[in-house]
């Protein structure tokens, strides 16, 4: 069954620990949390000091996605904090293979994320390497974007190579996921579908994440 992690961009930020504690009860399988830091991406949000806040309360893995420059940087810190998986962005990361072996001498299990417009060839050396493969299907930045429906083929290419070359990462799937949107990923191998808008804008968390997975 294809998993689903909610990401806490779209929560209300006033009452964290209580919007995350309702994606738990409502059948989560991840949290994701999306760190941005005005320079890779234009916005700011999330530091190491909100993941260690976020630590206690859930044993689900926190799924951390690093949308900022010089990620290498701030390694240890969430791991520190708690992360369980840490995503960095190949456009991001000119020296990936230093970067994911640092992530894993943490202990933490290491991802390599690419943009829409980046073709699945540029992290085909890499996937040997990884734990997770993160497939944008929006421009990072903010929740509440639109599908770009043009990625699905890369989810398949990468699945393809997955099998041929005898690997065993996740794949990920992240922007725009929702009730409509979120059974063509999952036909085309993603195994993680992260979801924002579609989880906290609803009133109902659980039916929220039902109704995505309901639909595959
Ligand atoms: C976008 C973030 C996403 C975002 C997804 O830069 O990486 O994780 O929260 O939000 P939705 O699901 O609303 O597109
Ligand atoms: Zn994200």
């Amino acid at each position: 069954m294809t998993k689903i992690a909610p990401s806490i961009l779209s929560a209300d930020f006033a009452k964290l620990g209580q919007e995350i504690q309702e994606v738990v009860d409502g059948g989560a399988d991840y949290i994701h949390i999306d760190v941005m830091d005005g320079h890779f991406v234009p916005n700011i949000t999330i530091g190491p000091l909100i993941v260690d806040a976020v630590r206690p309360v859930t044993d689900l893995p926190l799924d951390v996605h690093l949308m900022i420059e010089n990620a290498e940087q701030y390694i240890e810190a969430f791991a520190k904090a708690g992360a369980d998986i840490i995503t960095v962005h190949q456009e991001a990361n000119v020296h990936l293979h230093r970067t994911l072996q640092l992530i894993k001498s943490h202990g933490v299990k290491a991802g390599v994320v690419i943009n829409p417009a980046t073709p699945a060839e540029a992290i085909k050396p890499i996937l040997p390497d990884v734990d997770l493969v993160l497939l944008m299907t929006v421009n990072p930045g903010f929740g509440g974007q639109s599908f770009i429906e043009s990625v699905v083929p890369k989810i398949q290419q990468i699945a393809d190579w997955r099998k041929e070359m005898d690997l065993s990462f996740e794949i990920e799937i992240d922007g725009g996921v929702n009730s409509e949107t979120a059974k063509t990923c999952v036909e085309a191998g993603a195994d993680v579908l992260v979801a924002g808008s579609a989880v906290f804008n609803k009133k109902d968390r659980k039916a929220a994440i039902e109704a995505i997975k309901n639909t595959y």
